[in-house]
């Protein structure tokens, strides 16, 4: 079975009332591949926003969740929380957060973890740095990401697996076509080994990083490159045609 193609916007922490009603406007008005799933990543406090203002079968996730029920927790927000939002998605691992927010392989698996077991769908980022792509550490980096993940579940059927070189975020240095298709085949690889078959066909594995609406064709030519998570180009007009690259 294809796996279906999956477009991730990641406002990242930008936008306001006004402009996060705008892009939803450019994506409610715009004509969409209809095979493609498309989920929208707003700050929280527009998450409930974007959920009024968006067009039935677009989604929203957040950008992130915590890993514990509610509580005296400040400033986090729970699974239960989403739910009740009606947000079924959420991203979690992003490099901005294991690098700024420091957050361990650990950590982020206990969060993707929390999310699975409470309904909740999981943009499970992983990616490398510079330094560790010149020491040829990229495949035992974002495997050793993934195992953190597959000690806590054994269900991958609701995880879409974002590949983001560190690199590459927000610098306008795109991974080549050949790099991206090689770290997500391995990715495969190790999903296959470590995991079964079946997630290795199923799970989604999606590029990020610097993807526009130019470079996002040739990218989705790859046969293991299952869609994007877009950041910059999500909060322009250039989002619709990433989401349309198979067109
Ligand atoms: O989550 C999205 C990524 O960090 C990519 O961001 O498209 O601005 O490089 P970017």
């Amino acid at each position: 079975m294809a796996r279906q193609f999956f477009v991730g916007g990641n406002f990242k922490m930008n936008g306001s009332v006004e402009t996060i009603k705008k892009i939803v406007g450019y994506l409610n008005d715009a004509k969409l591949d209809d095979n493609v799933e498309v989920v929208i990543a707003p700050p929280t406090l527009y998450l409930l926003l974007a959920r009024e203002h968006l067009k039935p079968g677009l989604q929203i996730a957040a950008q992130n969740v915590f890993d514990r029920p509610n509580g005296a927790f400040t400033g986090e927000i729970s699974v239960d929380q989403l739910k009740d939002s009606n947000i079924k998605w959420t991203l979690v691992g992003h490099s901005e957060r294991r690098t700024i927010l420091r957050e361990e392989d650990d950590f982020v698996a206990a969060k993707t973890k929390a999310a699975l077991d409470g309904g909740v769908s999981v943009i499970l980022c992983i990616g490398e740095s510079l330094e560790e792509r010149e020491a040829d550490k990229t495949i035992e980096v974002v495997t050793k990401q993934l195992k953190a993940v597959s000690d806590k579940i054994s269900d991958w059927s609701k995880i879409v697996i974002a590949y983001e070189p560190i690199w590459a975020i927000g610098t306008g240095k795109v991974a080549s076509i050949a790099q991206a298709q090689e770290v997500h085949a391995a990715i495969r690889s190790w999903l296959k080994k470590e995991v079964s078959e079946e997630a290795a066909e199923k799970t989604r594995i999606i590029y990020g990083g610097s993807v526009s609406e130019k470079n996002c064709k040739d990218l989705s030519t790859q046969s293991d490159i299952d869609g994007f998570l877009v950041g910059g180009a999500s909060l322009k007009p250039a989002f619709v045609d990433i989401i349309n690259s198979r067109l």
